[in-house]
């Protein structure tokens, strides 16, 4: 059985629709555990209430931002992990780090990327007028928010929409049902990283996949 380990910062539900599919088996993989940069995170009890093993690794406690990547790197690595699923993880990460687990690692981003890479998305897409927004997988390079995207879920943006409108639709409707699809096909060797090009099923990705690409399961 394939080994997942994910990075949280704060609530998890990304982290939660992770750990229903693997329970249900739609994501042939196991967590073998989550790891938070954050003491506090929410994330952390849905994981030991799933009997998941969490580990803290706080990065104010070391001096370097390459301190706080090795450090975190032995903690992941003591899973062994197939796949490393970034989950709402609020930290830049260096080379080194980024290299190391180039091809099994994955982001998820609340926007349609390239636009809008770092924080705070949902007032970047209402400031630009933008008439779509969503959310993007892609594997996880030393570019921020920058590595090949893989899955793609877009919806139109409603009139009058708030921040926190933009917030839920995009975690509701389309983060929970792409994650989880794409941790499946990389778990199942359907995805991988080849040359800085993301390739589906043998093929390189001109273009990201889309909602219609997700199967019913992650509907
Ligand atoms: C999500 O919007 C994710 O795209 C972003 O951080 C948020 C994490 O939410 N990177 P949660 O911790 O999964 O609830």
């Amino acid at each position: 059985m394939k080994r997942i380990v994910v990075l949280i910062s704060g609530q998890g539900r990304n982290l939660q629709a992770l750990i229903e599919h693997c329970a249900a088996g739609h994501i042939p993989a196991r967590i073998a555990a989550v790891i938070s940069n954050r003491a506090d995170a929410p994330g952390l009890q849905r994981a030991t209430q799933a009997g998941i093993a969490t580990q803290v690794v706080d990065h104010k406690a070391y001096a370097s931002r390459d301190d706080f990547d090795a450090a975190l790197m032995q903690a992941i690595d003591a899973h062994a992990p197939d796949v490393l699923a970034l989950a709402g993880f609020m930290r830049i990460l260096t080379p080194a780090f980024t290299q190391h687990y180039e091809g099994r690692a994955l982001n998820i981003h609340p926007s349609l990327l390239p636009r809008h890479p770092g924080l705070k998305t949902h007032e970047a897409v209402l400031a630009a007028g933008d008439a779509e927004h969503g959310a993007t997988v892609h594997f996880v390079t030393a570019a921020l928010d920058g590595g090949p995207r893989v899955l793609q879920g877009a919806f139109t943006v409603p009139p009058q929409a708030s921040a926190s409108v933009l917030a839920e639709h995009v975690m509701q409707d389309v983060e929970l049902k792409i994650y989880p699809q794409a941790i499946a096909w990389l778990a199942k060797g359907e995805l991988h990283l080849s040359e800085h090009s993301a390739f589906f099923r043998n093929r390189a990705l001109a273009a990201p996949l889309t909602l219609h690409d997700v199967e019913a399961v992650f509907q």
